[in-house]
Order: structure tokens, then C-alpha cells, then sequence
């Protein structure tokens, strides 16, 4: 049964990149820019992430054309991981040649535990090969996070840091909001005086205001670090964030593949299962 698209409006653009571009220009004109995702994740057959990179293709170039301020987040396994790793490294290194050529970016969006390794030792390669033009996600509720976040802050990689979506077990992950907001601090402590420009992805006023704070007492410069929010939440907060001097990016994703992301909103904050009930209900 294929659920209406009405459901998932708050949280996704739309299921359209046509539909999607006034969209990214009303959160351009607001002084935000975008990181844009075709929706999707899993792919299991080349054919299907063959596709997906020439519309990930298109996209960098319509983007540039249409001159909107954005770049694009994929996800690995919508690039093939699950089919076979080199196949998906030349498929994302294909992309990132017309990433540096048009002067864009792509950032590699972190998915469940399983893949941790793989998207690390991928991004490690694409990163020297194109450097600027590529970044990755970091998720500061893993345990491992602890050795990786030194070692790519070391390399000068640009990092995104965000707590993690995804259900991951005891041995893996930290389950406790308490402990996985102190790791996230103690992370963003450590990009922030070691990398030019951390990403700091989160709706958590409590994280917010600590590196507001840590920033202003470290005379860490506003223009040296962005806050990043997905799409459809806290709007009023980021465009007080744009008045206060910061930089800000939503991330936003479109397509008609919204159920796994949809889903991940839903389960992580009751209150947004309330705002998708008040839309069915909406006469
Ligand atoms: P969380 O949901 O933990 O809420 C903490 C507190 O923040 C709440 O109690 C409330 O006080 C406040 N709050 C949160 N939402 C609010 C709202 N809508 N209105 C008012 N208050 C609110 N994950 C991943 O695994 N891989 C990835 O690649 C990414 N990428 C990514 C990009 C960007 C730009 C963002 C913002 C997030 C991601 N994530 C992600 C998701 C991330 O890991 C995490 O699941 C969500 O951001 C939820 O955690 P938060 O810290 O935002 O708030």
C-alpha cells in the first residue's frame, strides 16, 4: 500500500526536484543555505544506483544553474554498498568529479553501525583524491566515535556531527540522552578547535547553547562553524540563529522514497507523530 505523500509534507520537501527548487530559494532568501537528499537508501541493484548517480548528476547541475545555495548529502547505500564497496567508491568518485568541477560539495550522510567502517574507509579515499569537494557524517551516540572523531578531525576533514538516528544496540551505541549530549559536547569541543569549519546538526537547544557559549568564550568566530536542521523543524530557531550572525544549513530531502526517513522522524520525538496525526485528521 503506498501511503499519500500529504503524510510526510512537514518533514519532506516534496517528490519532486522541479517542486522542491521554490522550496530551497524561500530558505535561501532567508539567509540559509541547503544540503539537498534524494531520499531513498539500500539500493540492490545496479541498475537502480546507476540511475541514482546520473539524477544525483543532474541535480549538482540544475543546483548550479538555477544558481540556488546548496549542495547535495547522499547516502552510500543508494550508491550500491550493499552490492559490492569498489563499485560504490567508483560510483561516488564519478560524482565528486563533477562536485570539484563545479565547484560544489557532496557530503556523505552516516547510516546504521553496519556500515560505519566502509563509509569511513571510503570517504578517507575521497577525501584526498578530491579533498574540499567531500565530507562525512560522524554520529556521537557510537563508541567508537571516541577514536574516529580525533583521527578525521587530524586529517582536516569536514565533519557533520549529529547524534544518531538509527536503533543501535548497548555494545554499540550509547542509549542515554544525558551521556550521548555529553559525547556530542566533548566532539564538538574537539572539531571545532581542530577543524576549519564542523557542521554542528542538531535541534537540541541544550547542544546549541553549549557551543554558542564554548565558541564565544574560545573567540571561536561565528563564520567558523555552521548549525545544520533538517527540514520542517524549528524554523523560528534557525532564522533567529541567521539574525544572530550564524551560519546556518537546512538539509532537505525530497523524493518519493520519504518512508525510512519519515519513519526515523517519527520514532525519535512523540511530537512529531502528533504533527503528522493533526495532517490526517486536517479536514
Ligand atoms: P532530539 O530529537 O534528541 O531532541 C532533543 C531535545 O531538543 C528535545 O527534547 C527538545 O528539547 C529539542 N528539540 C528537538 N526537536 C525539536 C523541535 N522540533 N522543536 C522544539 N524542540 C526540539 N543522523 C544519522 O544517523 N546520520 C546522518 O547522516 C544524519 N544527518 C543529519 C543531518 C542534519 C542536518 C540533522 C539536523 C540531523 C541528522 N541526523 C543524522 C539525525 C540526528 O542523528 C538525530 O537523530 C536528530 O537530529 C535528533 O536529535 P536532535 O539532537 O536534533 O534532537
Amino acid at each position: 500500500m503506498k501511503l499519500p505523500f500529504a503524510l510526510a509534507r512537514r518533514f519532506v520537501a516534496a517528490e519532486t526536484f522541479e517542486e522542491t527548487i521554490p522550496k530551497i530559494k524561500t530558505i535561501n532568501e532567508s539567509g540559509i543555505k541547503v544540503t539537498l537528499d534524494l531520499l531513498g537508501e539500500n539500493v540492490k541493484e545496479k541498475t537502480t544506483a546507476d540511475d541514482t548517480v546520473q539524477i544525483y548528476k543532474q541535480l549538482l547541475n540544475k543546483i548550479h544553474e538555477a544558481g540556488l545555495k546548496s549542495t547535495i548529502s547522499i547516502k552510500l547505500t543508494m550508491l550500491g554498498m550493499d552490492i559490492d564497496q569498489e563499485y560504490c567508491k567508483k560510483n561516488l568518485f564519478d560524482l565528486l568529479e563533477l562536485a570539484e568541477k563545479l565547484n560544489s560539495f557532496v557530503r556523505i550522510d552516516m547510516e546504521a553501525s553496519d556500515y560505519t567502517q566502509q563509509t569511513i574507509d571510503i570517504f578517507k579515499e575521497a577525501f584526498e583524491k578530491y579533498g574540499k569537494h567531500v565530507g562525512i557524517v560522524i554520529q556521537a551516540y557510537l563508541h567508537r566515535t571516541k577514536k574516529d572523531i580525533p583521527e578525521l578531525a587530524e586529517l582536516g576533514a569536514d565533519i557533520r556531527l549529529c547524534k544518531g538516528a538509527y536503533k543501535e544496540p548497548e555494545s554499540v551505541a550509547l542509549q542515554d540522552m544525558e551521556d550521548i549530549r555529553k559525547a556530542f559536547k566533548q566532539y564538538a569541543k574537539i572539531l571545532l578547535e581542530k577543524t576549519d569549519y564542523p557542521r554542528i546538526a542538531t535541534h537540541d537547544d541544550e547542544l546549541i547553547n553549549f557551543v554558542k557559549n564554548y565558541t564565544k568564550t574560545e573567540n571561536i568566530s561565528k563564520d567558523r562553524f555552521e548549525f545544520q536542521m533538517l527540514y520542517g523543524l524549528r524554523e523560528e530557531t534557525m532564522e533567529q540563529l541567521v539574525k544572530d550572525g550564524y551560519n546556518a544549513r537546512i538539509y532537505v530531502p525530497y523524493g518519493t522514497m520519504w518512508f525510512p526517513y519519515f519513519k526515523r522522524r517519527l520514532m525519535e520525538r512523540k511530537e512529531n507523530i502528533f504533527f503528522v496525526l493533526k495532517t490526517m485528521f486536517k479536514k
